[in-house]
């Protein structure tokens, strides 16, 4: 019997262990046009958190007691679609399960490059595609630009680090901790911010960029906004990508450098993935040449079995990763 992670209970702040439930999928006859898909890896994101609260949003929450969603890579085992055949590896959004039956029509075969499957839930995936356009495209980076990246060692983060440097770009990363520190800096970052140290990220950030920043990719909020706030330089672009440190505890972000905006006429941006999807060929076939060409690197943290979902997921939230945090089933 196939089974899946279901939200319990829609957590309160930081979710429990307690709010996640294991269900049975009765799924035993393919439909038509249906395909079933053995899963081997599943992603956890940080975005799943605005789904556990039932309030409306770029996606729906999840229902509880239902299966939970999320992109997952999996073998095709049996198939009632000409187009998707046994054996093929596909891209799916049926995740938080071992074994995923849906229609043909929404999965996507994986695209024709040199990198392990799993890979295009990361750097290929999702949050690859996440950093790309958001640093390319939202925030209009380009060379001679200082980039200020935060959870810089995260999937999407390690991702704008290494595109950056790529597109000769002068690169600031911050990341908490020494070792995810050193390993950003590893990516080719020109200075790294580890901000769980004693020093202000207002303060470590302007030692870092004595002349300011051209671009912020933002990831975290909070502090780290301000502090870019606080350093952007004339014309400067924010991508504002996600604000990991609110997810929680829906806590307002007090902003005390928030009027600078106004006289460096900064322009501050949010974005969602969904907008470039279809820009998705233009996005492999630059990051394929890059992979080719050995200027990206990869890193993963896996959690081994469906049962460790939840804490993996869980991880998201106190750094439990480097690179993207997935699930092998
Ligand atoms: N707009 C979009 O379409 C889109 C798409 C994908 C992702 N996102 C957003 O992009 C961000 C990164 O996502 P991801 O998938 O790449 O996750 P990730 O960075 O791989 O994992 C989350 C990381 O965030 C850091 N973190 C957690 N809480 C923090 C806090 N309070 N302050 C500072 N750092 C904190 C942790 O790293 P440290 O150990 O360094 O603290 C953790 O490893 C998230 O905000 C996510 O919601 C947005």
């Amino acid at each position: 019997m196939a089974r899946a992670w279901s939200l319990k209970a829609r957590p309160q702040g930081m979710p429990k262990h307690t709010d996640f439930a294991m269900i049975d999928l009765n799924q035993s006859t393919l439909g038509a046009g249906e395909v079933r898909i053995a899963n081997r890896w599943l992603s956890v994101d940080p975005y799943m958190r605005g789904r556990m609260n039932d309030v409306k949003s770029y996606v729906p929450p999840f229902a509880l007691g239902e299966a939970m969603q999320g992109g997952a890579v999996g073998e095709v085992v049996e198939s009632d679609d000409d187009g998707v055949k046994v054996g093929d590896m596909v891209l799916h959004m049926a995740g938080w399960r071992d074994e995923a039956v849906v229609p043909a029509a929404q999965v996507q075969k994986l695209p024709a490059l040199d990198v392990p499957p799993q890979a295009f839930l990361g750097q290929l995936g999702m949050p690859g595609m996440t950093g790309y356009f958001g640093l390319l495209q939202v925030a209009e980076a380009k060379a001679g630009d200082t980039v200020f990246v935060s959870a810089a060692a995260g999937a999407v983060g390690s991702t704008v680090v290494q595109v950056a440097k790529a597109k000769g770009m002068t690169v600031i990363g911050s990341a908490g901790g020494a070792e995810k520190c050193a390993w950003v800096k590893s990516l080719g970052a020109d200075a790294v911010i580890d901000y769980k140290s004693d020093v202000p990220v207002v303060k470590a950030l302007g030692e870092a960029a004595p002349k300011g920043i051209d671009v912020y990719f933002d990831n975290v909020g909070g502090e780290h906004l301000d502090a870019a706030l606080a350093h952007a330089r004339m014309h400067a672009r924010f991508a504002v990508c996600g604000m990991i440190d609110v997810y929680n505890s829906g806590a307002a972000t007090q902003l005390k450098y928030l009027a600078r905006l106004i006289g460096n006429r900064v322009q501050i941006r949010g974005f969602i993935v969904s907008d470039y999807m279809n820009r998705a060929e233009e996005f492999y076939k630059d990051m394929g040449g890059m992979l080719a060409a050995g200027t990206l690197k990869r890193q993963e943290t896996v959690h081994e079995g469906l049962e460790t979902m939840p804490d993996a997921f869980l991880g998201l939230f106190s750094g439990g990763n480097t690179g993207k945090m997935l699930v092998k089933v």
